[in-house]
């Protein structure tokens, strides 16, 4: 294979920032291809820790890094990222960094109706990351995005930004919020557009050149499958497409090659923000799982909502996103656990379901059905070998392999790059 299509196949916060920092050593180049700084990828190297929201992991390992046009980019977070990995001795500059000219990007008015949204009293809330991300993505549809290769030629850019302000002054006049001036965007792009030149590229063309030289191409998906804006659990979901095939469009190859799709799995679930959650632990079950494995939003802060491993969600996934293999990370937070329990069908209305129905609300009550499997209470944090798994974490592994139908691919059992137990390497 040449390329990896990297993606989470569940709420996000699967774990994605080792799995890709591990990949990373076989691949050429590293591309984002979705999502903003709402997300967040931890990676601990040498017991130093990276947190990246917007740069592409491929940076801390010197890979060439690319963000597409799918991504959504706020200036000023990333200049803050690049100073923060900076100071950590990983040196980003335009030879590793390219960032598509057509990208849209998030300004100011974007993060404050994202907010002012959240924070009204009627209405559904989605409980987003406040980044703005949605506000610009719509933008991006409505056909009045400011993207990046806009920013350089002041003239035109303020005749565009008129046009989104005679979009968004009305919203804010309605929600409350001060109306602004395009003379104040104009100089607050300005005051960037010396630090974003040098990584301002045609990206769709170089990332075609390295397919055709069978360089290795790993994508590098955000969020999750249930958060797809299209396939996820709407209207509780981000404004992108998280899904496999994002890759493609998100970038800029209209085709990728012999690629291989690994769905990032946490062996337990989360989710952060509002929306149906049907294995949901509101109990001292989600309690333990949330402590012991470290449950807060990388990038927020926030609680995450925990329960038991879901295989209809996870199928569901699989056959959205054309999984290949999966990486199970977090083994280790279920160690203690007498009995570990896995839903593998749901009843609605009397009917039984082999997907979740779209029109479920967090107000529905679905009937689910488990299966109950003995715990292994011996830590498995750190192995680096299957078969010194205790037996019953290996039944577990083979359990989801089984009623997934999907191939391992790697078994994470720590933050730490190198506890990983690898049965195929995607890239071979
Ligand atoms: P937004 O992406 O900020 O618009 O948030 C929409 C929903 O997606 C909210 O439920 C967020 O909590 C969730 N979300 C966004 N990014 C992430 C992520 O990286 N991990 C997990 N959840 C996320």
């Amino acid at each position: 294979m040449s390329n990896v299509i990297v993606i989470g196949s569940q709420w996000g916060d699967e774990g994605k920032g080792k799995i890709v920092d591990w990949l990373s050593n076989k691949a050429d180049a590293v591309v984002r291809f979705q999502g903003g700084h709402n997300a967040g990828h931890t990676l601990v190297v040498n017991e130093e820790v990276y947190k990246l929201s917007l740069l592409p992991s491929g940076v801390v390992r010197g890979k060439k890094s690319y963000i597409g046009n799918g991504v959504v980019l706020d200036l000023w977070a990333l200049a803050e990222e690049i100073k923060t990995i900076s100071a950590k001795g990983v040196n980003i500059d335009q030879n590793l960094l390219s960032i598509s000219e057509t990208t849209p990007l998030i300004l100011s008015y974007h993060r404050e109706l994202d907010t002012a949204r959240e924070h009204k009293l009627q209405g559904i809330k989605i409980g987003t990351t406040g980044r703005g991300i949605g506000p610009a993505y719509e933008d991006k549809v409505g056909r009045r995005a400011i993207r990046l290769c806009d920013i350089f030629d002041i003239k035109t850019l303020k005749n565009k930004i008129e046009n989104a302000l005679f979009h968004h002054n009305p919203i804010r006049k309605g929600l409350g919020i001060e109306e602004i001036q395009s003379d104040n965007i104009v100089n607050q792009l300005h005051s960037m557009s010396g630090f974003i030149k040098p990584f301002v590229k045609n990206i769709w063309k170089e990332l075609i050149d390295l397919q055709n030289e069978k360089k290795n191409i790993l994508f590098e998906g955000a969020q999750g499958t249930m958060l797809d804006i299209d396939h996820g659990t709407y209207p509780f979901v981000t404004s992108s497409n998280t899904i496999s095939s994002q890759a493609g469009i998100g970038s800029g190859i209209g085709m990728i090659q012999n690629s291989y799709t690994l769905g990032i799995t946490k062996a337990y679930l989360t989710r952060v923000g509002e929306g149906p959650f049907p294995t949901e632990q509101d109990n001292s079950i989600g309690e333990k799982l949330g402590t012991l494995g470290n449950e807060f939003g990388t990038v927020t802060g926030r609680k995450r909502r925990c329960g038991w491993l879901d295989i209809v969600l996870l199928k569901q996934s699989a056959d959205i996103c054309g999984i290949h293999g999966m990486a199970l990370t977090k083994l280790d937070v279920l160690d203690s656990f007498e009995k570990i329990r896995v839903c593998i069908s749901y009843k609605y209305n009397g009917k039984k379901y082999d997907y979740l129905p779209p029109t479920i609300t967090p107000a529905d009550e679905l009937e689910k059905e488990y299966i109950e499997i003995d715990g292994w209470n011996t830590s498995t944090k750190g192995c680096r070998n299957f078969e010194d798994l205790p037996s019953n974490a290996k039944k577990y592994v083979n359990i989801l392999k089984e009623l997934t139908g999907i191939e391992i691919s790697l078994l994470s059992t720590s933050p730490e790059r190198e506890d990983t137990i690898l049965f195929k390497n995607p890239f071979s």
